[in-house]
């Protein structure tokens, strides 16, 4: 088990609403916890879905909850969202309990849920009106949200007639109306094949820049997270095993982080890495380089990445062997 992070917690303010919001101790401005949760217990029956989950989620971040089938991710998110009640433990989601203030907190959280059901008949354009209407939001927030989400050329389609990609494009277009102040995306790459996970994946990226908000993402397909993600919280059979930020997690599990720089200059690149003493190999091939870094020491590779950048004309980098997926087997596959 690990610490709980409301250990580390004080209620620092409290605005005229009554709202609380949490900081870590000497953690700037920047580090606040949207979402805290504390020995949430959940049972369906004869099913103790959550056994204890604790966790927190930094403002600002993009948090990867990563689990198998069964975990509990989509029951948390439930919690989260105020529309299932915990049997017991504490959650805040900005300093508001999720039960008692549930529209409140569905007013300023965004949502994909696991398995939307949208009216096949209505086209996009429609039902994204209607969401907007619902929520007292006007046509300019309804064409923003069809354009962040890249969906201009499908607004006259029938939702029937979408892919897959696009079914999930629509689900992100209502979770982002009204900018929200986190979004929570339960599996919005599931089901869909390696392009598509790509492009939406790269839409949240986009999204998350563009519209300044936090995002939690669970998940069970792991790699291609690390894309967007910079933290991640691992659950199994209803209990958090561990969580932080990736650089943290690295560090901490001794997990092998390789890169591949594609520049113009690949030996010159190589010969220069080499002699640095947080890099731990180094591989040239034609037009590109593949180094190995010390456990935890990535950032510093990219700092150094971005510096030498002009001089060896460094056109891109590529994250080779995922961390999260390293870290994934480490900290869920021990466990199971
Ligand atoms: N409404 C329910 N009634 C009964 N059991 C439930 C209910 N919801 C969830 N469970 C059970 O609780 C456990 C956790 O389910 P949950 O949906 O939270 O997992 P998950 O991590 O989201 O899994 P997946 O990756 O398959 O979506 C599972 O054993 C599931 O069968
Ligand atoms: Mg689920």
């Amino acid at each position: 088990m690990q610490n709980s992070p409301l250990m580390s917690l004080r209620r620092k303010r409290t605005s005229e609403d009554g709202e609380i919001i949490f900081y870590r101790k000497g953690h700037s401005i920047e580090k606040l916890a949207v979402i805290v949760s504390r020995n949430l217990r959940k049972r369906f029956g004869r099913i103790q879905a959550l056994r204890g989950v604790t966790f927190s989620v930094s403002k600002g971040s993009a948090t990867a909850l990563l689990g198998p089938n069964g975990a509990g991710k989509t029951t948390t998110l439930k919690i989260l969202l105020g529309l299932l009640k915990p049997d017991s433990g504490e959650v805040e989601v900005f300093g508001m309990d999720p039960w008692r203030k549930g529209d409140k907190i569905r007013g300023i959280v965004g949502v994909l849920h696991e398995k939307p059901v949208y009216p096949q008949w209505a086209s996009v354009r429609q039902l994204i009106r209607y969401a907007a209407r619902l929520r007292g939001l006007g046509e300019m927030d309804e064409e923003r949200a069809i354009k962040l989400s890249g969906l201009e050329r499908y607004a006259g389609a029938r939702i029937s007639s979408l892919s897959r990609g696009y079914l999930q494009r629509l689900g992100i277009a209502l979770a982002i109306l009204g900018d929200p102040e986190l979004l929570l995306l339960d599996e919005p790459t599931a089901n869909l094949d390696p392009a598509a996970r790509m492009e939406i994946l790269n839409l949240i990226s986009v999204l998350k820049e563009e519209l300044d908000v936090t995002v939690l993402i669970s998940s069970h397909i792991i790699p291609e997270l690390e894309m967007v993600c910079d933290s991640a919280i691992f659950i199994n059979e209803g209990l958090v095993l561990d969580q932080g930020s990736l650089d943290e997690l690295a560090r901490k599990h001794n997990s092998r982080a390789v890169v591949v720089i594609r520049t113009r200059n690949p030996r010159k690149l190589a010969s220069d890495l080499i002699g640095r003493d947080y890099v731990k190999s180094v591989e040239v091939s034609s037009e590109s380089v593949k180094v190995e870094v010390m456990p935890g020491e990535l950032p510093t590779l990219e700092s150094e990445i971005s510096r030498l950048g002009g001089k060896y004309g460094i056109e891109r980098v590529e994250s080779a062997a995922g961390r999260l997926q390293d870290l994934y087997w480490k900290v869920i596959g021990v466990a199971r």
